[in-house]
């Protein structure tokens, strides 16, 4: 990709074009394809970056005129991991995903290393169960979050609930979440604490449905035999489209949940998945 490839700026008085290094560049190390519509990668991580699991940052390319074209991600890997890694849907006619799709290993893309973010640990008020609620690639704080050892000294349960369209698109996340318990840094810290419910609402899998509809139903507290959510014992993340966050706030709220934020912890918080 040329955009990826350090700008070459013509110097007046040189003979030769002299390089010019993208302002925060990093390294693509990896790209994995898990569908037309969804891809990871992995870039080096600037040394002096230090994130909370479940923060953003901003990356991007430089768009035909070298300006920055940049959109907000999810951290995906864990704090303690040498690199960083993202999840990305790719949209056709998406300003920087349409482009962002092509990288290869060796390109360089600009990541600015400001993380801040909503789905942090901290802007939760201490309870008992911890929901994670995603629709596509809102799971991408969630990987992070489900890799920090802390997410599992603060709660006694968690359940990673993930919907998707059909069972390809849950891939990333059952890949990852199966390999947990063999990981050599966190399986043991994770034990049988993590509880995995993913459904799927397009294609026939063994659960069915829409988050919202699981919760509202009941389904979902039967199936795992948990209690029905409340105020005092359960805390919630949501990450996923506006009409998905939105649908999921009024369901929490209904289960008598507050939404809390870095400055305010209660128990639920929410973040918009990356579009675009
Ligand atoms: P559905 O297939 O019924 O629309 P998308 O790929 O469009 O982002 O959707 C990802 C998943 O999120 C799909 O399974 C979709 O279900 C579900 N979804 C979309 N909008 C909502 C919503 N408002 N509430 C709950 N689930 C939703």
């Amino acid at each position: 990709m040329t955009e990826l490839k350090p700008v070459t700026q013509t110097d007046a008085n040189a003979a030769k074009p002299v390089q010019k290094t993208l302002p925060d560049a990093q390294t693509v190390t990896a790209v994995r394809h898990w569908t037309d519509r969804l891809f990871s990668f992995r870039v080096t991580r600037p040394q002096s970056l230090r994130f909370r699991s479940g923060e953003f940052v901003m990356i991007g390319l430089l768009d035909e005129r070298g300006k920055p074209l940049l959109r907000a991600y999810s951290i995906a890997s864990p704090s303690w991991d040498e690199e960083l890694e993202f999840y990305s849907i790719k949209v056709p006619d998406g300003p920087l995903t349409s482009r962002l799709q092509h990288i290869q290993p060796g390109d360089q893309i600009i990541l600015r290393p400001k993380p801040v973010g909503t789905l942090v640990l901290d802007a939760l008020l201490p309870g008992k169960r911890l929901w994670f609620l995603a629709t596509g690639t809102g799971i991408a704080p969630f990987a992070s979050l489900m890799r920090d050892p802390d997410t599992y000294e603060r709660y006694d349960e968690v359940i990673m609930m993930h919907t998707c369209r059909d069972v390809a698109e849950l891939e990333y996340g059952r890949q990852l979440i199966a390999g947990l318990k063999d990981d050599p840094l966190i399986g043991e810290v994770v034990g049988d604490k993590l509880r995995y419910y993913p459904t799927t609402t397009r294609e026939q899998s063994p659960r069915m449905g829409r988050i919202t509809d699981n919760l509202t139903s009941g389904k979902v507290f039967a199936d795992l035999a948990v209690p029905p959510m409340d105020q005092a014992h359960d805390r919630a993340m949501v990450c996923g489209s506006l009409g998905f966050n939105s649908d999921m706030k009024a369901v929490l709220e209904g289960f008598g949940l507050r939404e809390g934020a870095n400055s305010d912890p209660k128990e639920y918080v929410v973040e918009k998945a990356f579009v675009g």
